[in-house]
């Protein structure tokens, strides 16, 4: 990442270059110059984070003011916030999750708009038989949903599915049975989609709306025998990044950005692409921190860019659910698996998980397995795992101080003003409230066999015994780090007393009922400002930490999941979004709708 920038070509690229240009120069002035991007900071007095917690409370505050309580302002919320008339089937979703003491805020379900807003630009006929013609799908006729695929993610699908299968109308459903997302349609073609989609949006006159479902041939009858299956031509190209780039805009950096294709030398992690996302050194924005395609340097810093397990993509949109995406992908967002069956190994026990603040051990825990992709010799200086663990293991900090020798991170830019840092200790500082190791070194091949043996890795990482949810939830800190995709703790996490501090590059069902800095605390994808965000909490000599605010945000986060993350939680979403699927894939969708609070 030497030189992300290819030199423009034409005039009218110049102006789309210069600015984030000029930025990217300024910002690496002040960056390699002692006076640096922090140093409002030191003239107001005040900590970054304390100002990002105060906006993150007004935030919460204005959302929860949005809340409406009747069948009557919920619909009104819909058609303000959609432009369209909420689906048949409305007045039943909103029951169902009264009943459960849901909160309803229209903002929660903005997940689902994002994901099938684009269906609307295409025929709903094809969006019933490539559903229908997948190999991998749950059907539902007749009030009765069923899979014939016994893999356990369907399994648990549908059995999240059948709780709510009396309210559904018919449908099919294609399931994503990989980790990794499929979708990637060019942002060129996307855009014509949502084009199309916008013509679409209108509110017909409530006298002519039709609220009944189209009835679908029974279970193994074609749905659309007139209509050919899209042909999906699924690509395998490596690196994946080649295939996520296409879904940024073509203003965007990423688009431009030279495409790497040897990971062997230490990345480039100190990086100007996260100015736009971070307020004096911490993230401000976690939506933005998500989305790469105005940070290039990305290709060189998750394992999904670089070297994922399976890589099976198309640009063809067609609907298929899955658990987690990307900023780019398409496919449309379920509650992932493990969330449903609540597994121990991944949430632990409601006891465990309610230990008191005052009795956790006042420090960091991780335990986790090599994933990222397929690590080897050459890459895993690209892995985001192998880098949050190097950064915590204080002989390997402490050379990079001392010796200058970094295999795979960087340390933090001096606007941090890390006390630690000012004395060279931080490896020491590190060491002493921090356990973070692999369990595994998954170096294998595919089949099992060692490649070349494990040296590279067992050089630099010492595995350590694993550790029970139980056991980390004894720990007042616990990061989480994306795996293959997502983390499946995550949930596990902020319904328990520990407090999440969370970098991720994936989209979930639950993002936009979650604050960050109310309910957990965000962390950039190069993990730069981790030191800064530990030297915060628990201080350091003379520099008072915060643990009554950790305290505070572990607990705000362990309720309000409580509330708005529950397994009913994912019944009311997964409800309005399988709503709104039957009516985009109806062939009268432009006129349905429900309207019953409109007509006399
Ligand atoms: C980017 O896309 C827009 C809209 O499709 C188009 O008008 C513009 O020319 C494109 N710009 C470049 C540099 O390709
Ligand atoms: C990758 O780069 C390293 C060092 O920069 C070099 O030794 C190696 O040959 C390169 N690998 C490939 C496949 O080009
Ligand atoms: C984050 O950035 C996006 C895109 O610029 C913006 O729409 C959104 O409102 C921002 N969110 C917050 C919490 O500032
Ligand atoms: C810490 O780093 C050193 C030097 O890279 C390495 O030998 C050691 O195994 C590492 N420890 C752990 C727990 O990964």
């Amino acid at each position: 990442m030497r030189s992300a920038f290819v030199p423009p070509r034409r005039p009218s690229d110049l102006v789309r270059y210069l600015i984030p240009s000029l930025l990217v120069a300024a910002f690496l002035f002040f960056y390699t110059s002692d006076i640096d991007f922090f140093s409002s900071r030191l003239a107001t007095g005040s900590h970054p984070i304390d100002s990002l917690i105060r906006a993150a409370e007004k935030s919460f505050t204005d959302t929860l003011a949005k809340e409406t309580f009747t069948l009557a302002d919920a619909a009104t919320a819909y058609r303000e916030r959609r432009g369209r008339h909420p689906p048949p089937g409305f007045d039943a979703w909103h029951k169902f999750a009264a009943e459960r003491n849901a909160i309803v805020v229209e903002d929660f379900w903005d997940q689902i708009y994002n994901d099938l807003e684009p269906f609307w630009g295409l025929k709903p006929a094809r969006i019933r038989k490539d559903a229908w013609d997948f190999e991998m799908r749950i059907s539902v006729r007749n009030g009765k949903a069923t899979a014939e695929s016994d893999w356990f993610w369907t399994q648990i699908w549908l059995h999240m599915i059948r709780t709510i299968e009396h309210l559904l109308p018919d449908m099919d459903l294609a399931l994503n049975a990989m980790d990794e997302p499929r979708m990637v349609v060019p942002w060129e073609e996307m855009k014509d989609l949502m084009d199309l989609a916008e013509e679409t949006r209108t509110m017909p006159d409530a006298r002519g709306v039709i609220s009944d479902w189209a009835k679908r041939p029974g279970l193994g009858r074609d749905v659309e025998p007139d209509e050919k299956t899209t042909d999906k031509a699924w690509e395998h190209t490596r690196p994946y990044w080649l295939i996520a780039r296409r879904g940024c805009p073509n203003s965007s950096l990423t688009r431009h950005a030279r495409t790497l294709r040897n990971f062997t030398r230490t990345p480039m992690i100190a990086s100007p692409f996260s100015l736009s996302h971070m307020h004096h050194g911490f993230v401000a924005n976690t939506t933005l921190a998500a989305d790469f395609c105005n940070q290039p340097d990305l290709q060189a810093l998750n394992g999904i860019f670089v070297e994922p397990l399976s890589v099976s993509a198309t640009k063809v949109l067609f609907p298929m659910f899955g658990g987690s995406k990307l900023a780019v992908n398409n496919d449309i967002l379920l509650p992932a698996p493990m969330y449903w069956s609540a597994e121990e190994r991944f949430m632990g026990t409601e006891e465990d998980a309610a230990i008191r603040w005052e009795d956790k051990l006042d420090g960091v825990i991780w335990r986790g397995v090599a994933t990222g992709g397929k690590n080897t010799a050459h890459n895993w200086r690209s892995f985001q795992r192998h880098r949050f663990v190097a950064m915590n293991n204080g002989s390997a900090v402490s050379m990079a101080e001392k010796e200058g020798r970094v295999e795979n991170f960087v340390l933090p830019a001096n606007g941090y003003e890390l006390r630690a840092q000012e004395n060279k200790q931080l490896g020491e500082w590190v060491e002493q409230w921090s356990d973070v190791r692999f369990v595994d070194l998954m170096c294998d091949t595919a089949d099992g066999e060692k490649e070349g043996g494990c040296d590279y890795a067992e050089r630099f990482f010492q595995v350590g015994w694993g550790m029970t949810m139980a056991e980390q939830f004894g720990y007042k800190y616990l990061p989480d780090i994306d795996g293959n995709s997502f983390s499946g703790r995550y949930l596990g996490f902020l319904r328990s007393t520990s407090l999440p501090i969370k970098a991720t590059l994936w989209r979930e069902w639950h993002d936009s009922r979650l604050t960050a800095w109310k309910h957990f605390v965000p962390m950039d994808n190069r993990y730069g400002d981790w030191y800064g965000i530990m030297e915060y909490f628990l201080g350091y000599e003379d520099k008072g930490g915060h643990d009554e605010i950790a305290k505070r945000i572990a607990l705000g986060g362990r309720e309000w999941a409580h509330r708005v993350l529950r397994r009913e939680d994912m019944q009311i979403y997964v409800l309005r979004l399988l709503l709104e699927y039957a009516r985009v894939s109806d062939d009268k969708r432009e006129q349905m709708g429900w309207v019953e609070d409109l007509v006399e």
